[in-house]
């Protein structure tokens, strides 16, 4: 596999200014694909551009909040604009707010259907037209352990995550004659802010308790590029990862 296998491969990402999403962009320069960067704030992504141009990538900074219908379709067609098509769609856009049902908020619930699984139902709906038009291409939505099992607390996220993996096998056969494969990846617990928990105090928690284990960003960042690499014939549709 040469270093810049992707050449040319344009992805909108996602959830780009921290996290997963950022991984997956370095990533993707690195390999020599062009990625848009989308999430709400323009800081953050701004910081993933310099990360992105500084592994020799060629970013498009989009700030876009993926509940909001006309943001997702203006975001990809800016991309399309900006890059001459795309390519792959990498849904990693998501919060995490946590607590049991008895108590949790109807706000909390509604915010988290419609970040994780509307959001997602969205830019996969904007991604279809312009990946056909490429002739086929890949949506990879980032799922979660927890949208196969459900985790005391994690009751809304699950619902949204479980929500997923229906949209995604429901669209996967849709748009499989299109030549675009849909994939979704279920990561265990991963190194990041997300969740309202630091990184640093992740890192603690896995210094103190040998059984607390966690992904980094990087590895999987690395398994959606493993998708995005696997040739034509091939389709991976779901991908189970976790912190060994
Ligand atoms: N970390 C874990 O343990 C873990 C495990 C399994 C699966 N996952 C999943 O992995 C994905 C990435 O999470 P992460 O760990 O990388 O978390 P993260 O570092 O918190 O990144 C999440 C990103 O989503 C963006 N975002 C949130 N709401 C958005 C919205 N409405 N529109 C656009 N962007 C939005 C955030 O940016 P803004 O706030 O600026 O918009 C942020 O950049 C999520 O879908 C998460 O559910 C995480």
């Amino acid at each position: 596999m040469s270093a810049r296998d992707l050449a040319g491969t344009v992805a909108v990402v996602t959830g780009a200014g921290s996290g997963v999403g950022r991984a997956v962009a370095i990533a993707l320069a690195e390999a020599g694909g062009l990625p848009a960067l989308v999430g709400r704030s323009r800081e953050p992504l701004e910081e993933t551009a310099g990360l992105v141009a500084g592994a020799g990538g060629r970013p498009l900074v989009v700030a876009a909040d993926v509940t909001e219908e006309t943001a997702v379709t203006d975001a990809f067609a800016r991309a399309a604009e900006a890059f001459g098509g795309i390519d792959a769609a990498i849904l990693a856009a998501g919060i995490g707010r946590y607590g049991p049902i008895e108590t949790y908020a109807l706000a909390d619930w509604e915010a988290t259907l419609a970040t994780n699984l509307t959001g997602v139902f969205l830019c996969a709906k904007a991604a279809i037209p312009h990946l056909r038009r490429r002739g086929g291409g890949a949506i990879v939505a980032v799922s979660s352990g927890a949208g196969k099992q459900g985790y005391p607390e994690l009751g809304a996220y699950s619902a949204s995550k479980f929500g997923v993996m229906g949209l995604m096998q429901g669209l996967a056969g849709e748009v499989a004659g299109d030549g675009i494969k849909v994939s979704a990846i279920t990561p265990g617990s991963i190194l990041t802010p997300f969740g309202g928990r630091s990184e640093a105090a992740k890192r603690e928690a896995m210094a103190s308790d040998p059984g607390k284990k966690y992904l980094e960003a990087e590895d999987v960042a690395a398994a959606i590029l493993f998708l995005l690499r696997q040739p034509r014939r091939a389709w991976t549709q779901e991908m189970n990862l976790w912190p060994f």
